[in-house]
């Protein structure tokens, strides 16, 4: 999958540098052309003649190099690379990459490059750990860059914990399976609904749920980055998305997103509500802010529109429906029942009571249960990957349908 991929591996300073001589070893024997691109303190923990030798490539750490008045153009080096895969990528990097810092020939390269972005993160467990890294990583997740997920186990330091660079097979094969599954979705468009609806209350009140848009948007990212053209009907959500494949609309209720999907659905491909969706909205909106009393208090509420059952009822042959189940008891009966009363192709079934699972965090657990009865069960990963798994099953629908 990798023959005759132009490859720029950039390399920071973290002790896991020394297994990106592995790394490049791998990618050479893929039939990939490689590039090194070293920040100067990679240069403390590895040779970059060890690298030159392996990639068969002179490996490139300053933007000039006084002794043969060579400038090593980062524009040209972003723009030859068919992936950039940043490993080991350390916090330092990561901050200066998703707050655009352009001190280093790595990062410029970076900020040039316009080919899909991996980087494996690599540090001690509680800088891993710690919000700042956590929002760095979601913001350059929020640029369409694809994270592989640092291990747990022994870090150098002596700890024991997650923050280890993932094995160089690992990123060599996330890194070929991109390449496999590359433009499998061109020429398709795909509508995904993300996030929460709200359901007014009051001019100040709403009633709402814990969603906070990841698992929708990371659906649109992956699709994207298969080639599909997006569609993305969100609810509130403080996630971002700047993938030029997706068109993103925001709306709040469920009747909004209910009229959007209905105004889009027809030109689309295939449609995932990942959107937690209220099943009912205030039957009255008080005009202004409702004053306390020393009573109790009874909201009327009435059924908002089921959107994809709504879907189900007018969609055609060709396209494929997949909806989502979340449940905190019966999952498999219940997901199965959902599935056929809204008509979809499969749903893929998610329970709120599972630690790592559903609402907010960023992994998921999930089975799909497709239309013949067929069950998938994944064990739990990032939300990244459960979209790569969803989007899989997409691609094989819209083959048979
Ligand atoms: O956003 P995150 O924090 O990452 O969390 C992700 C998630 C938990 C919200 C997501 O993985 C998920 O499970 N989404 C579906 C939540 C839900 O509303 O499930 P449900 O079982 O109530 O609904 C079944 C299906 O019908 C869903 O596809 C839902 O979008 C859809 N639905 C529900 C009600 C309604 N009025 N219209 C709908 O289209």
């Amino acid at each position: 999958m990798l023959s005759g991929k132009n490859i720029l591996l950039g390399i920071t300073g973290g002790i896991a540098a020394y297994k990106a001589a592995y790394l490049v070893r791998l990618f050479v024997k893929e039939g990939a052309n490689v590039k090194v691109v070293m920040t100067p303190s990679a240069k403390q923990f590895i040779a970059p003649l060890t690298l030159a030798t392996l990639a068969k490539n002179p490996v490139l750490t300053e933007f000039y190099n006084p002794e043969n008045g060579d400038w090593n153009s980062h524009v040209s080096l972003g723009l030859w690379a068919d992936a950039m895969v940043i490993a080991p990528a350390t916090a330092n990097t990561i901050g200066k990459m998703a707050n655009g810092i352009a001190d280093n020939l790595l990062v410029t390269s970076y900020l040039s490059a316009k080919c899909p972005v991996f980087i494996a993160p690599a540090m001690d467990l509680d800088m891993y750990a710690h919000p700042a890294t956590q929002h760095n990583l979601a913001t350059l997740r929020s640029f369409g860059n694809i994270i592989i997920d640092a291990d747990s186990g022994e870090l150098a330091s002596g700890l024991i914990g997650k923050g280890r660079m993932a094995e160089p097979e690992q990123i060599a094969s996330t890194i070929a399976n991109h390449f496999a599954k590359q433009q499998t979705l061109a020429g398709k468009t795909i509508l995904v609904t993300a996030g929460p609806t709200y359901e007014k209350i009051d001019p100040v009140r709403f009633i709402g749920n814990y969603s906070s848009g990841k698992m929708g948007f990371a659906i649109a990212n992956e699709a994207a980055s298969r080639g599909a053209k997006v569609i993305l009907i969100s609810g509130t959500s403080q996630q971002k998305i700047s993938n030029p494949s997706v068109v993103r609309i925001d709306v709040e209720s469920a009747q909004q997103m209910f009229n959007t999907c209905m105004e889009h659905f027809a030109n689309c491909d295939a449609a995932i509500l990942s959107a937690a969706v209220a099943d009912y909205r205030p039957a009255v909106v008080a005009e202004q802010k409702m004053k306390k009393t020393e009573q109790s208090l009874t909201l009327q509420l009435e059924p908002n529109p089921d959107i994809a059952a709504s879907l189900g009822k007018i969609k055609k042959q060709k396209q494929a429906l997949v909806g989502f189940a979340l449940e905190t008891e019966n999952g498999l009966a219940n997901a199965q029942s959902k599935l056929e009363k809204k008509n979809l192709d499969f749903i893929v079934l998610n329970q709120a009571n599972v630690e790592g699972s559903g609402f907010v965090c960023d992994t998921n657990k999930v089975t799909i249960i497709q239309r013949s009865g067929k069950k998938i069960e994944y064990e739990q990963k990032s939300k990244q990957l459960v979209a790569a798994d969803i989007l899989d099953q997409i691609t094989e629908t819209l083959s048979t349908i």
